[in-house]
């Protein structure tokens, strides 16, 4: 069926794009050479939100890794080109940045929340003494008053009480230790913030609590962020697109309203499939914070 109705611009993919991903192949040079990410393409538009889903161990930890060049030996990029599109520089190749220019490119524009990060704040050391210390790295001019008021105010708008800054990670609980890090990838305003299974760990009402508070930060500050997580039926809630990953490729990348409606990959397909709850309408109880209006699973 031919649907003329539907409108043919989308608003987020009509925006411009921040991030560009080309035929990037990652290879783990193991004894027997491995692709973990092969061929993969995609696009990041400023303010949007895409998902990047897929079962555990089909290579979205490592394209996250190589589009900022994080990743270790035995990862290599094998081929493929990722670029920047900077609001004031123009483009700029990340895969052929120099270290000390990435350095300073990573956590100001292009920010990560790695998997199981709330396990990686230092235990030693305050949540204050963390946030200052990227502060003082990042931003030399800043004044102490200056980064401390700068902490307070990110922790505040991930929903912790600055009172915080004296605490220690254990003394916070998981919840809030993984708004801490979000908090921390906020710090210098980057134009980007991957987020690696950035709620996985976390209970389910914590979960929605924080991407809630994911959402309305973007709607603020207007941000992109690639967002990857296994589950794709809390991606169809809250992504504007989702790209869907399969053994290193990814086999489809659509809006999520299309995607829930038409999954074209058998293995797209599968995964809805297994969720008994989307057979329904879309949910939107994320966005509009009906949180106790959830899937009945
Ligand atoms: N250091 C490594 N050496 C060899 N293979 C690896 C390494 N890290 C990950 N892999 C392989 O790469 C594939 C993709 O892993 P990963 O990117 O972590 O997947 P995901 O994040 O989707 O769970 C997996 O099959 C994994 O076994
Ligand atoms: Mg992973």
């Amino acid at each position: 069926m031919t649907t003329t109705a539907e409108p043919t611009t989308e608003p987020v993919t009509t925006r411009r794009p921040v991030l560009t991903v080309t035929d990037l192949t990652v290879v783990y040079e193991t004894e027997q050479p491995f692709t973990a990410v092969r061929s993969a393409s995609l696009q990041l538009h400023r303010g949007e939100i895409l998902g990047l889903a897929g079962e555990s161990g089909c290579g979205k930890t490592t394209l996250a890794y190589a589009v900022n060049r994080l990743h270790q030996p035995p990862a290599r990029i094998a081929s493929g080109s990722v670029v920047f599109h900077d609001r004031e520089a123009g483009d700029i190749d990340l895969l052929g940045l120099k270290d000390e220019a990435l350095r300073t490119f990573r956590w100001s524009q292009l920010s990560m929340v790695f998997q199981g990060a709330m396990n990686s704040l230092n235990p030693v050391r305050t949540i204050g003494y963390q946030l200052d210390d990227t502060l003082k790295a990042h931003v030399p001019p800043m004044t102490r008053a200056q980064r401390k008021e700068r902490s307070a105010e990110v922790l505040t708008r991930v929903g912790v009480d600055p009172v915080r800054l004296r605490s220690y990670p254990h003394e916070l609980s998981g919840g809030m230790r993984q708004r801490t890090m979000i908090a921390m990838a906020m710090l210098l305003q980057p134009q980007i913030m991957i987020m690696d299974e950035p709620t996985t760990a976390l209970d389910v009402v914590v979960q929605r609590e924080i991407l809630r508070e994911i959402l309305r930060l973007r709607d603020e500050l207007d941000f992109a962020v690639l967002f990857i997580t296994h589950d794709l039926p809390l991606l169809l809630e809250i992504a504007d697109r989702i790209a869907v990953m399969y053994r290193g490729e990814i086999v489809e990348l659509e809006t999520a309203q299309r995607l829930h409606a038409a999954a074209q990959h058998p293995y797209t397909r599968k995964l809805l499939g297994s969720f008994p709850s989307l057979t329904g309408e879309r949910s939107d109880f994320v966005r509009s914070g009906r949180a106790d209006e959830g899937f009945s699973a």
